[in-house]
């Protein structure tokens, strides 16, 4: 699962009935992620904030699966109970598919285990692996946590802010810690000469102690 590789086409069952994952994502943009374990009160913190991100990811045209190695059975029954709510105090009701790996096939497929357990059929715990998927059926991003770390939706709907606007743009990259409406670094390969058609709202070149200016960046975007 190297950033660039084509996702492949599984059938997977859900929460929502069987998919074909190229059906699914139809094109849009995706979030693949799992989850060790139903009833764990991590992943229950995990599914309770994308649920109160839900419109977030609509917003911008990303649809949301989650996946566990454990059965249909015990999705349904975690996410009917509303644990999520009772643990995390979210008032919001899970609207995304999970999918039941029970056989781990799938954890297997998407490179979603840990290295001592890959050839273990018994060891079903997945990662916290977390993949955006571009229209292209491409990976564009890859997250991996170990169980005792949850995850950061605001970190997760800030890395698809910048893999859309770069996307879109194809001139620019964002620096650390970038959030959507700040400053924005253009690519070293882009002619100065060209800045002027690309950034009409213009561009600000930061002098470097080396004498190469190298760092150019705008918030025309
Ligand atoms: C949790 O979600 O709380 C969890 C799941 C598996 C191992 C450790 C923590």
């Amino acid at each position: 699962m190297r950033l660039g590789a084509t996702i492949p086409n599984f059938t997977a069952e859900t929460t929502q009935g069987r998919i074909k994952f190229y059906d699914w994502l139809g094109d849009s943009w995706a979030v693949l992620f799992s989850h060790p374990a139903d009833f764990t009160p991590v992943c229950t913190t995990e599914l309770g904030r994308i649920a109160v991100h839900d419109h977030e990811f609509k917003k911008r045209g990303v649809k949301v699966i989650a996946h566990s190695c454990d059965k249909l059975r015990s999705h349904t029954d975690w996410v009917n109970v509303r644990h999520q709510i009772v643990l995390s105090g979210y008032s919001r009701r899970l609207s995304l598919p999970i999918i039941g790996d029970e056989k781990r096939e799938l954890a297997v497929l998407l490179d979603m285990i840990y290295e001592d357990s890959k050839d273990n059929e018994e060891a079903a715990l997945t990662v916290r692996a977390l993949y955006i998927i571009g229209p292209d059926k491409k990976l564009k991003l890859s997250m991996q946590y170990p169980a005792s770390t949850g995850r950061n939706v605001d970190e997760i709907l800030r890395v698809i802010d910048s893999l859309q606007l770069t996307t879109r743009l194809k001139v620019v990259a964002t620096p650390a810690n970038w959030t959507p409406g700040t400053k924005v670094m253009i690519l070293p390969h882009v002619k100065d000469e060209d800045l002027p058609k690309l950034f009409p709202k213009g561009v600000e070149k930061i002098s470097m102690p080396s004498g190469i200016t190298y760092v150019r960046t705008t918030t025309d975007y």
